[in-house]
């Protein structure tokens, strides 16, 4: 028998501090339905104390997951801590996750703190939590530039105040494979109590080695849980990639010595939805999850997998969840069928009336389009906010114009709240044209980031999805949109950030 190695995704804490991925309640809760699904161990839905809003989701995500642990970030200090066990304590199983900087660099320059406040602070932290929950998890943050020493005192105390899992995170991304192991070795053996937490670690990816160094914290150091993101999303360069762990350890069991409970088939879905959610597209020669992992684009490539497929290919996509684009409905499919699929899909939409809108988009598109695949309903339930009655924009009509020769030009109407606004613009494209008229009435002044588009699945007649990424005063937003014509998703992508801006949600980053 084979240790379990458990899997701990933070998507919805660290992967939403990337800029712009914030997420409202409903998306944290459709993305904690598929992690269920995929059987992921303990899924860490947020930081309750940084707003009422995250509170709230994490509240909702401990209401609806009951087969994985629902976890909450706290820093070392009771407010926080008690924000996290409200927000949690209606969860079938939860943990609390504390944590603070032990580093000389972060305890001086970011704490303000001397090392022996620190460590009275993570003892205070952890036994105030222990009070509360059975289930504790302790993170030393920037723990791979920690002065080992001093790092030994902070772990031994809290596993003594009763901290269950303790987490080694590399902050910064700063470790390497081998030496990071052999650090985690070197912790579990000269903490006197160390057998009595699951060890855990937590690797950021800015110079590309987070997954290897989880692996290497297994392997050499013994760790036994690994925190990780769909998609590898993260501050910076990302987190250590779900997909990418999980996938290491099933197809080279002959040697790694552990395994998880995952179930492989549900991460590519779960990695176009958590796409979708945030804006952040993946790209193509993304390990496990890019659109070309498993495409043989070499004649030789090609040859040898029609021959034999294990030539050329480790895994088998169908294992990832990369079944070939399934038409699930059409125009002739009733409410009821669309309501079912989406459910299979692990979508509940808020309200019948919610459920109406989407069907009537599911129509439109049907018009449009013949063929409807699970990745279309996805993007129909992802960009359906746009329209719904709390957003202060709202698309009413557009229509652009451009051709050889002529001067790209474009014409909206918005309501906002209620009051139709329209305005015109050109352009040096179509969508320019169309972003300068949406600008031409609300005037935002936000600053266009980043634009791309996607197609959702595969040939022409397919929705285009566009992410808009905006910021202003600071604060950075993304707003997804999708339509078979991609002027008009773009719009809607713009649009969909406009109104997050619009709305007050602040959040304040833990390790801030
Ligand atoms: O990167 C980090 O140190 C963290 C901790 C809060 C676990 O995200
Ligand atoms: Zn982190």
């Amino acid at each position: 028998m084979k240790d379990r190695l458990i899997i701990f995704d933070t998507t919805m804490r660290d992967g939403e501090q990337s800029p712009g991925a914030s997420m409202t309640r409903e998306e944290k809760v459709r993305i904690a339905r598929q992690l269920e699904r995929m059987r992921v161990d303990v899924i860490e839905a947020g930081f309750p104390a940084s707003s009422n809003g995250d509170f709230e989701a994490v509240r909702a995500v401990a209401g609806v997951v009951k087969d994985s642990t629902v976890a909450g970030l706290c820093r070392a200090n009771d407010r926080d801590i008690s924000r996290g066990v409200e927000a949690l304590k209606g969860a079938k199983s939860w943990r609390i996750h504390t944590f603070i900087a032990t580093s000389p660099l972060h305890m001086e320059k970011k704490l303000r703190m001397t090392p022996e406040q620190v460590l009275e602070d993570a003892r205070a932290a952890v036994r105030f939590a222990r009070r509360h929950c059975p289930d504790i998890e302790f993170s030393p943050e920037d723990a791979s530039r920690s002065e080992p020493d001093f790092l030994c005192r902070v772990l031994e105390a809290v596993i003594a105040e009763g901290a269950t899992t303790i987490n080694i995170p590399d902050t910064v991304g700063y470790a390497v494979p081998q030496q990071f192991g052999e650090f985690i070795r070197s912790l579990r053996e000269r903490v006197p109590n160390s057998g009595k937490a699951v060890w855990s670690v937590h690797c950021h990816n800015d110079l590309g080695m987070a997954v290897a160094n989880s692996l290497a914290a297994v392997v050499i150091g013994g760790a036994r849980q690994i925190e990780c993101t769909v998609n590898g999303l993260g501050e910076r360069a990302g987190n250590t990639s779900l997909e990418e762990i999980v996938m290491s350890v099933r197809t080279r069991s002959d040697f790694f010595p552990v395994e998880t409970r995952i179930d492989t088939t549900q991460i590519v879905p779960a990695s176009r939805l958590v796409s979708q959610i945030t804006g952040f597209v993946v790209q193509p020669n993304k390990a496990v999850v890019g659109a070309n992992a498993f495409a043989h684009a070499s004649g030789i490539h090609q040859d040898g997998v029609i021959k034999a497929r294990q030539t050329y290919e480790i895994m088998r996509a169908e294992d990832v969840g990369w079944a070939a684009n399934k038409i699930v409905l059409g125009k002739l499919s009733g409410r009821n069928a669309f309501k079912q699929r989406l459910k299979e899909l692990g979508v509940e939409l808020e309200s019948e009336e919610a459920y109406n809108k989407a069907f009537q988009g599911f129509k439109d598109l049907a018009d449009k389009k013949a063929e409807i695949f699970d990745e279309d309903l996805q993007a129909l339930v992802s960009e359906g906010r746009v329209g719904s009655s709390d957003e202060h924009w709202k698309l009413v009509h557009m229509s652009q114009g451009s051709g050889m020769g002529e001067r790209p030009h474009a014409s909206v109407v918005l309501s906002e709240s209620g009051a139709e606004k329209t305005a015109q613009s050109e352009g040096d494209g179509p969508v320019d044209a169309t972003f300068k008229a949406i600008e031409n009435v609300a005037r935002s002044e936000a600053e266009l980031l980043l634009y791309s588009v996607n197609a959702v699945t595969h040939g022409t007649e397919s929705q285009g999805e566009v992410t808009v990424r905006l910021a202003r005063g600071g604060r950075i937003v993304n707003g997804v949109g999708a339509d078979t014509d991609i002027v008009v998703a773009s719009a809607k992508a713009y649009i969909a950030a406009l109104n997050k801006l619009h709305s007050k949600t602040e959040r304040i980053n833990p390790q801030v």
